[in-house]
């Protein structure tokens, strides 16, 4: 009676302790798939701050006589979240020289000397950093002010993209960008530019620029 009591006990135990091995394996196994909390959070954290597409170092490089391309440009800075660099020249337009109703004045006679090179004041720094450079300029006769010819003849433009854009009194931009483009590397990857008008609004940048992949949508 007493031996069968004892083997009885025996074999509850045995089961209770096969019971618990078992559960601890299983909770072993869980743990072994599921990363730790402290894992988790942190592979999520990291998919947040995964950059949102293209993450560009763009420049917005502009020349402005009256003030409409510098809007224009700081508007763009802004909406890129880009760097600005004015074009100043060395020496500055006065009012007389931007009177176009008198073809002997200073921007209608560089207009017309396709060798003009009117010099920059100063250089843009690190510009080797840059992937991407908006070129903002007024239209003059139909085309880019010579001392923008000047600024694309002083810098390495390999492999960047050029953006340009433009303010006007009512010309598109034309082909202004088509004779800009023989003056630097040929392998800088020009995109079709656009003329705006003065009072565009950093929103219709914003999808501009968005529809011609320079930044991403919102
Ligand atoms: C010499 C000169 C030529 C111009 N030629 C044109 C032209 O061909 N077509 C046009 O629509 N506007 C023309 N304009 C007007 C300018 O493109 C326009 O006023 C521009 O927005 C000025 O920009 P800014 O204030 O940044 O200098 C000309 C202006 C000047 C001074």
């Amino acid at each position: 009676m007493v031996i069968k009591k004892r083997i009885s006990a025996l074999v509850v135990l045995t089961c209770l302790l096969l019971v618990a091995l078992t559960g601890c394996g299983s909770t072993t196994a869980t743990e072994k798939a599921q990363p730790s909390e402290g894992a988790q959070s942190e592979a999520s954290g990291k998919n947040q701050t995964q950059p949102q597409g293209e993450q560009r170092k763009i420049l917005v490089a502009y020349f402005s006589s009256t003030g409409h391309t510098q809007s224009l440009a700081k508007n763009t800075a802004e909406v890129l979240q880009a760097d600005l660099y004015e074009i100043v020249p060395q020496v500055p337009y006065t009012k007389n020289d931007l009177n176009y109703n008198d073809e002997s004045t200073r921007a209608t006679v560089e207009q017309k000397n396709a060798n003009a090179r009117p010099a920059i004041s100063g250089k843009a720094a690190n510009f080797e950093k840059y992937d991407t450079i908006v070129l903002a300029y007024p239209i003059w006769w139909g085309q880019a002010p010579r001392i923008i010819d000047t600024f694309v003849e002083s810098y390495d433009f390999s492999n960047k993209t050029i953006v340009p854009i433009c303010t006007s009194a009512s010309s598109e931009i034309g082909s202004s960008a088509d004779a800009l483009r023989p003056l630097c590397s040929s392998s800088a990857k020009w995109v079709a530019g656009k003329r705006f008008s003065e009072g565009t609004s950093k929103n219709e940048l914003s999808s501009w620029f968005a529809s011609i992949k320079i930044i991403d949508k919102k």
